[in-house]
């Protein structure tokens, strides 16, 4: 359903406006009272847009009933570490709104991964309608990219970009061998509405090969982002992007 670029002067502008786009996308479900499907992503990034949200006019504005979390990828480590995706989002903003627990799904990355992996494609699987194929379809899916291009925990020249089959997948960080739990590509590609948010000068070089990307395929999972039926939008700042 297209591709939309949109710019911002640095990464605080970009978390204000992503605020914004998420009070109304949140409303306009509410309104018709259902909830919006969302699945997280991680790292540095999302910190900023995570703690605009707790604070007023969203922490009260925002009707977190009608809001069900998931992430595209945690690190296979314990709630309380500081390598956890789902600590940093609790600490700024789960821990602020009154969301019901039961909204909240979140990776087990204190479980052994390969299981973790099973439960945690059978909790989306229940709790995300599918678009009329066999995988589910997210209605809001954020994801980050690394400097080296890989989104979600989906790495450049790992065996898991071809996985066709799973909703999860366990990854492994190729310089720390880390494991995560991490959606796979049928997933990212059905969800409804696929938002990358990428701020800093780190990412500009990838983020121009993708823009300027020819029928040549990438050695970069993030370029293979292509919702089949969705929006795929890029939040950047003039740091990633300069040429935009
Ligand atoms: C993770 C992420 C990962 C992240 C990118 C960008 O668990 O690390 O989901 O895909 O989004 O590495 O991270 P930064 O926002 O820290 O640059």
């Amino acid at each position: 359903m297209g591709k939309k670029y949109y710019l911002f002067e640095d990464s605080s502008e970009l978390a204000a406006q992503l605020a914004v786009d998420f009070k109304s996308a949140v409303e306009e479900k509410a309104n018709s009272g259902e909830s919006l499907t969302i699945a997280l992503s991680g790292g540095h990034t999302p910190k900023a847009f995570f703690e605009i949200l707790a604070e007023p006019p969203y922490r009260e504005g925002i009707p977190w009933k009608n809001v069900i979390f998931f992430w595209g990828d945690e690190r296979c480590v314990p709630p309380d570490n500081d390598e956890s995706n789902y600590k940093m989002t609790n600490i700024a903003l789960l821990s602020h709104i009154d969301i019901p627990a039961g909204n909240i799904h979140r990776v087990l990355g204190e479980d052994p991964p390969t299981n973790e992996a099973l439960r945690y494609e059978k909790v989306i699987g229940e709790n995300v309608s599918s678009g009329g194929n066999e995988f589910p379809r997210f209605d809001w899916i954020f994801l980050g990219m690394g400097d080296d291009g890989h989104t979600a925990s989906l790495f450049p020249g790992a065996h898991n970009l071809k996985e066709m089959q799973r909703i999860c997948v366990v990854a492994e960080h190729p310089e720390t061998g880390q494991k995560r739990v991490s959606i796979t590509f049928p997933v990212i590609n059905n969800a409804k509405r696929v938002s990358f948010l990428v701020a800093g000068e780190a990412k500009a070089p990838v983020f121009k090969e993708i823009l300027e990307k020819g029928s040549e395929p990438l050695p970069y999972p993030a370029s293979m982002v292509e919702p089949q039926n969705g929006m795929l939008e890029w939040y950047l700042d003039k740091a990633a992007a300069p040429e935009l």
